[in-house]
């Protein structure tokens, strides 16, 4: 692979490509001490990426010195409970103030892990190494972490940057295809709302990890991470055009959060690309996205994602988690919408009869 890229966010550096052994300990060996630093996995990524990370280190005595701690996988256990676990688990081994925590999994354990580490003996530090194509291009960067509160999305959170981001596009070797498409969807979400031109590159890009090399998968990532880094870093706190990236998770995160108790959940990913179809649909209706513009993402969206089967019986039950969203205001509910693809358009307030409109418009897809 070429040169390692490293980007440089707010006050950590991100670093993407294929990982040289040592890179993770000399990082750590300058910073912390090897017995005060814990790996946090779930049952997957302790299966297929602890190993490889081990490669990281030079010294094997060093990685054994360190503390695994391991919660259950999937975001049914993004909770203030699996939070508890993490830090009774720091604190039986006694970590200190100056301990670290490596967040190694997707974007519930850069999440959960990083909500954690906020708060442990009020803030220690941690490190991001995603593993999930979602994770690489989003979550492990912006510093927002967190858990969900009784299944509403990320209730419950702080801004807090990690010290620094691994990205190594060689764990997505193990990742299933599903997985790998849901996140996909945040990379079509940043050319959505960012640039025309890289949608045009994206849409050539083959979804199947096999037949993709590292080398193009690192571009892809390399381009999502600079997209959202720009976003986050101009604000941080989402007080402006961080908005922007909320496009499609209006409706996304009520559809993700009212199939989690189902025997039918959504990925984050595969509800944001149902929301991104109902939103594009909004942005023709309401801020001027052409008709064309919007058919031929919605086309593009249909042919990656599967359809979901959308109950007109349960409208009225994803509108009531969309007034929970965060974003809301005066209590109406809140989009980021666009105007052409690649301009957005943040604090969109829109009605109920769209809303259900929009999903409408899905089901005829
Ligand atoms: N903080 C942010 O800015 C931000 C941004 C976007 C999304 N998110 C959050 O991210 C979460 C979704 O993340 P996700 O899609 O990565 O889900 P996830 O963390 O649940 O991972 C998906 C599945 O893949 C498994 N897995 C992870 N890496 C693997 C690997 N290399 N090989 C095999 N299996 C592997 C996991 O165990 C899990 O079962 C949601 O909770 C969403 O809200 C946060
Ligand atoms: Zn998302």
């Amino acid at each position: 692979m070429s040169e390692n890229i490293e980007i440089k966010a707010d006050n950590y550096s991100v670093h993407i490509g294929g990982l040289k052994a040592g890179v993770l300990s000399d990082f750590i060996h300058s910073k912390y001490d090897f017995s005060d630093c814990y790996i946090l996995v779930d049952e997957n990524t302790k299966e297929h990426c602890l190993p490889k990370l081990r490669d990281l280190f030079t010294d094997d005595g060093a990685f054994d010195r360190m503390g695994i701690v391991e919660i259950p996988a999937g975001e049914g256990h993004k909770t203030l409970e699996t939070v508890t676990s993490i830090e009774r688990h720091l604190s039986t081994r006694n970590a200190s103030r100056g301990a670290v925590l490596i967040n190694l999994g997707g974007g519930v354990v850069c999440d959960v892990g990083g909500f954690a580490a906020s708060i442990y003996k009020r803030g220690i530090d941690f490190i991001n190494v995603p593993t999930t194509l979602l994770a690489q291009v989003d979550a492990s960067i912006g510093g927002k972490v967190g858990v969900d509160l009784d299944g509403l999305k990320n209730y419950l959170g702080v801004f807090k940057n990690p010290t620094v981001v691994y990205i190594d596009p060689a764990f997505l070797t193990t990742l299933e295809q599903k997985e790998v498409i849901a996140g996909y969807a945040e990379v079509i979400k940043h050319a959505l709302i960012a640039d025309n031109e890289y949608l045009g590159h994206i849409r050539e890009h083959d979804l199947d990890v096999g037949a993709q090399s590292m080398e193009s998968w690192k571009a892809i990532i390399e381009q999502s991470v600079n997209i959202k880094n720009r976003i986050v870093t101009e604000d941080p706190k989402e007080e402006g055009v961080r908005k922007t990236l909320n496009f499609g998770h209006t409706i996304g995160h009520a559809l993700e959060s009212f199939y989690l108790g189902t025997d039918t959940p959504l990925l984050h990913g595969e509800a944001v690309a149902i929301g991104m179809v109902c939103e594009l649909y909004l942005s023709s209706v309401l801020t001027g996205l052409g008709g064309e513009a919007r058919d031929d993402v919605c086309s593009y969206l249909s042919a990656i994602y599967q359809k979901r089967k959308l109950d007109l019986s349960s409208y009225n039950e994803y509108i009531t988690s969309m007034y929970a969203d965060k974003k809301n205001r005066d209590g109406k509910i809140n989009f980021t919408l666009l105007t052409a693809i690649g301009s957005p358009l943040i604090d969109q307030y829109v009605d109920e009869e769209s809303i259900r409109q929009a999903l409408d418009y899905y089901r005829s897809l």
